[in-house]
């Protein structure tokens, strides 16, 4: 493997955990977990704590001041029984989250983040963050961005959302000028271009072109199916915010950077 390098895994699966060790991992959940997380430390949340499982998250806020955590997550796409708040990042307003810990549990969003959990940084990449993200890391020698995915299956919505940050880091006058660049990298890379052409022949801001391919993902799809369509047009706004959530790894916590 050389030194430099950027790598887009569309899935966790797609990468060993013990190949991460020491690398910097951007993890993308974008429907809807690391688009919801972003949105809550912008509204002002303390920090956010994931969390593999229901019970574990449950138990964990039993053993505290309950009122100063808000819990949050969902399976299926719903809300949890006994959580405060389900995934859409519009819950996550300043008056839910502000001054809060937020302890949330996704189905495939937290996994990935402890599939990264050898790596030296990771960091939560969403359209919301997509600018600050990649200046983030820009520096960083060794890339890689790791794809939530839905239960064991590629989407559409992580990788176009991979390839974007790809676009931001080694893009120039279209084409990619980084040797270092991995096949999956070029070809999320190619989709965010492609989009970008389309909205751009159809005069069309590249957010309402997102909004529209996003509702043809299969993320997009699941929440469509439960009547959520505004999460996929709020987890669409590209740059909305300057925030970068890092995960501390020896804390497990997420903060703004
Ligand atoms: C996940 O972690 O699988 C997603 O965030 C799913 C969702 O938001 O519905």
């Amino acid at each position: 493997m050389p030194n430099h390098y950027l790598r887009v895994h569309k899935l966790p699966q797609a990468v060993d955990e013990k190949e991460l060790s020491g690398t910097t991992v951007i993890v993308i959940d974008l429907l809807r977990a690391t688009s919801t997380i972003c949105q809550a430390l912008a509204s002002g949340a303390r920090e956010v704590v994931p969390f593999l499982d229901v019970d574990d998250a449950l138990a964990a806020a039993k053993g505290t001041d309950r009122a100063s955590i808000v819990l949050g997550g969902e399976r299926r796409g719903g809300k949890i029984p006994g959580f405060d708040v389900g995934n859409s990042p519009a819950e996550y307003t300043s008056q839910v989250v502000g001054g809060k810990r937020v302890f949330i549990t996704t189905t495939n969003g937290t996994r990935a983040m402890h599939h990264a959990r050898l790596a030296s940084r990771v960091v939560l990449g969403s359209f919301l963050n997509l600018s600050a993200v990649a200046a983030s890391i820009k520096s960083e020698p060794a890339i890689d961005i790791l794809c939530a995915g839905t239960d064991g299956s590629e989407t559409d919505e992580d990788i176009l959302a991979a390839g974007s940050i790809v676009h931001a880091l080694c893009y120039v006058d279209g084409a990619p000028s980084n040797q270092e660049i991995s096949e999956s990298a070029a070809m999320a890379g190619a989709a965010w271009s492609l989009l970008n052409t389309k909205a751009n022949m159809a005069s069309r801001p590249v957010r309402d072109e997102l909004a529209v391919v996003l509702r043809d993902t299969a993320g997009g799809r699941n929440l469509i199916g439960i009547g959520l369509d505004q999460d996929i047009v709020d987890c669409a706004q590209i740059d909305r915010y300057d925030v970068v959530p890092e995960l501390d790894l020896q804390a497990w916590r997420i903060t703004a950077r």
